[in-house]
């Protein structure tokens, strides 16, 4: 299927958003569970658009959780954050779980910019996750600037470099960890033992083959944990990653979704990567709830490939 074909069942329609990546689902009721005959339509969507958004959604969280479970076995979250709802839902927001509007200087809050730099979900992870799946409970108002979500294809950022860089680049892992975070924004309160224990720094090639895709290459990189690459010195390797970090956060690459109360959006955190748009904390509410899909093994980098 081509990115730009319109996939029409008879009751719902998968409609591409943009050309580099994205599609929307209109009329799919996703609170219950799909027929085999849907969640192979809604995987191979999946496949070919990298994300979808199912439009005016109703759902719990149980209900989102059992959604998710659909796709495959949920991560439980590093942090014993006050953020977190429930061991499989993250809270991604500026409202506790209770309702109660974070300060701006709250800790809570300041966790939120980690999110504001292009990174993929859960990279500091041995095994990283397949799919994030978010859920559009509170949102800003249309007439609000920021708090979209944005996305960068890292099919495209890959296939856009030179022969040259992506030469340099094969060979090359990059430094993934969860506590890079408190380099960014010392303020936040120290990771503890136990959470360095749950996750201590692990690498991933720099470029990430995909054998459902024919071995296609991507780059994956992230800029909220990490900034660090194995194989040269400190400064080259700071220096390659500021390059990459310019270079996936060009426009030819990127679609942002604006939310609309009720989208259920989930996205393959294997070739995207997405950040938080800075939005007025102090003004606006933004109630999002993510549940997160586990990758099934190490990534596979150009070294295992077969082409
Ligand atoms: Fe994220």
């Amino acid at each position: 299927m081509s990115s730009t074909e319109v996939v029409r069942s008879n009751d719902y329609v998968v409609q591409p958003v943009s050309n580099v990546l994205g599609a929307e689902v209109i009329g799919l009721d996703v609170s219950e569970p799909l027929d085999v005959g849907t969640l192979a339509v809604i995987g191979q969507a999946f496949i070919d658009h990298h994300l979808l958004v199912f439009r005016d959604q109703s759902l719990s969280d149980e209900a989102q959780v059992a959604f998710s479970k659909q796709f495959g076995q949920l991560e439980a979250f590093p942090e014993a954050d006050k953020t977190k709802s429930a061991i499989e839902i993250y809270n991604v927001a500026n409202v506790s779980p209770k309702g109660e509007q974070f300060d701006i200087n709250d800790h809570r809050a300041i966790y939120q910019k980690v999110n504001a730099r292009f990174h993929t979900d859960s990279s500091y992870r041995t095994i990283p996750s397949l799919a994030s799946i978010m859920y559009g409970i509170e949102v800003l108002p249309d007439n609000a600037q920021g708090g979209e979500t944005e996305f960068s294809n890292m099919f495209l950022a890959y296939d856009a470099l030179s022969e040259q860089i992506k030469a340099r680049l094969e060979p090359l892992h990059m430094v993934h960890y969860y506590e890079f975070g408190r380099r960014l924004y010392p303020e936040l309160p120290p990771v503890s033992i136990e959470e360095r224990r749950m996750v201590p720094p692990v690498t991933h090639p720099v470029i990430r083959v995909h054998p459902d895709r024919n071995n296609r290459r991507s780059l994956f990189i992230t800029t909220n944990a990490g900034n660090e690459i194995g194989g040269m010195t400190l400064e080259e390797g700071q220096a390659l990653h500021a390059e990459l970090a310019e270079h996936v956060a060009q426009p030819q690459f990127c679609h942002r979704h604006r939310w609309q109360r009720g989208d259920l959006v989930m996205w393959d955190n294997r070739c995207l990567l997405h950040r938080a748009i800075d939005y007025d904390m102090a003004a606006h509410r933004r109630v999002l709830r993510r549940t997160t899909v586990a990758g099934a093994g190490p990534i596979s980098g150009p070294f295992s490939a077969e082409s």
